[in-house]
């Protein structure tokens, strides 16, 4: 089958290959993919930046988000069958959604909510499970929660201005001036523009802050919240914690205790608190979701659809920051779908 390959960590990593289909364990669903995403994931992942947690042999079959067609299930699956819609973001170690086909753990996936495309779906899974966790997770958002979202018009901060909405939060975000009305549409009820504002002099009293930025950026988030308040990284810097998720050697986790040292000390100065984040696959909360996008509650950003082919193109549009707004998508479009 055709596939994106990762064959050595670096940029100019990552090429087309003609590999095997993948075997078929007999907790998995094979998924003929009709779409896929691009996260900033990937080009991490192909950079080798997570090579000392996460061991991919190469080479490997890169891509985090799928949509697409079940065409096989283990002997233990009875949820899916052949001819189900579904999407899923396959858990670590056996990502591949650039590709033909995946086999995907059966816990990491869900039938596609009924009323998107497959190409809308396969925007979803990474960002949607991330807003999830973040927020009612991590987060406990409730009613009247004050919630501040950097990056609003990203791939992650779309999907999460619109979760913490839908939880009954006062949505704060931060982006640029050419998509604050996109922002606002999402469900943001204060809109920050971080090219000409500083939102730390604007904004007090919160209870969750999610930085995707890093840095001042996230040393001014803590300045934000009330006491007690929570500030979640999803660029860094990593904690133990993180280190504990994935199952790395003690010594890991006190290498990321270090790095994260300064900024939780300043946390702790100021009474709140600071962790890092990395989503997890889950296939239970990818159906709650999924009801969500039925039922009008959130709906997929795309800033654009690439044809397969052009996967690298693609990949590359990202890691250039062109996208304006949401999420870029790899599109099979056979023409059988
Ligand atoms: N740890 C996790 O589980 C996890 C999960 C998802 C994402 N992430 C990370 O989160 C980051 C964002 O992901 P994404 O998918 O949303 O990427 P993305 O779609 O490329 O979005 C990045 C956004 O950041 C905005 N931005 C840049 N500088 C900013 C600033 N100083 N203040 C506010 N906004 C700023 C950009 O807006 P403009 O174009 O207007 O500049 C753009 O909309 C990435 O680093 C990704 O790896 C982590």
């Amino acid at each position: 089958m055709r596939a994106f390959v990762v064959e050595k960590y670096g940029k100019d990593g990552a090429r087309a290959a003609e590999v095997a289909e993948p075997a078929v364990g007999e907790r998995d669903v094979l998924v003929r993919v009709s779409a896929a995403s691009i996260n900033p994931l990937d080009k991490m992942v192909r950079n080798g930046e997570f090579k000392q947690l996460l061991k991919y042999k190469h080479p490997f079959v890169l891509g985090h988000d799928v949509a697409g067609v079940v065409t096989r299930v283990g002997s233990a699956v009875h949820s899916f069958e052949a001819g189900d819609e579904v999407y899923a973001r396959p858990r670590d170690l056996r990502i591949g959604g650039f590709a033909e086909y995946i086999a995907i753990d059966v816990d990491d996936v869900a039938p596609k909510p009924a009323s998107l495309t497959l190409d809308e779906a396969a925007a979803v899974p990474l960002v949607a499970l991330a807003a999830w966790q973040i927020l009612v997770e991590r987060g406990q958002v409730k009613p009247g929660h004050k919630v501040l979202v950097h990056a609003g018009a990203g791939g992650l901060g779309s999907t999460v201005v619109q979760l913490a909405r839908h939880l009954g939060a006062e949505v704060a975000t931060t982006t640029s001036p050419d998509t604050e009305e996109l922002v606002r549409s999402l469900g943001a009820d204060i809109v920050i523009d971080y090219t000409k504002e500083d939102f730390s002099q604007v904004l007090s009293g919160y209870d969750l802050v999610l930085d995707s930025v890093g840095g001042a950026n996230l040393e001014k988030s803590l300045t934000v919240l009330k006491p007690g308040g929570l500030a979640v990284g999803v660029v860094g810097p990593p904690d133990a914690g993180f280190a504990k998720q994935l199952g790395a050697p003690a010594f890991l986790g006190f290498v990321m205790n270090t790095l994260s040292r300064k900024i939780r000390k300043r946390a702790k100065a100021l009474g709140v608190r600071y962790q890092f984040f990395f989503m997890e696959a889950n296939g239970s909360q990818l159906r709650k979701l999924g009801a969500l996008y039925d039922s009008g509650q959130l709906r997929p950003v795309i800033d654009t659809t690439f044809p397969f082919d052009r996967t690298l193109e693609a990949l590359e549009y990202v890691e250039q920051g062109r996208t304006k707004a949401g999420k870029v998508v790899i599109s099979m479009a056979r023409e059988s779908d």
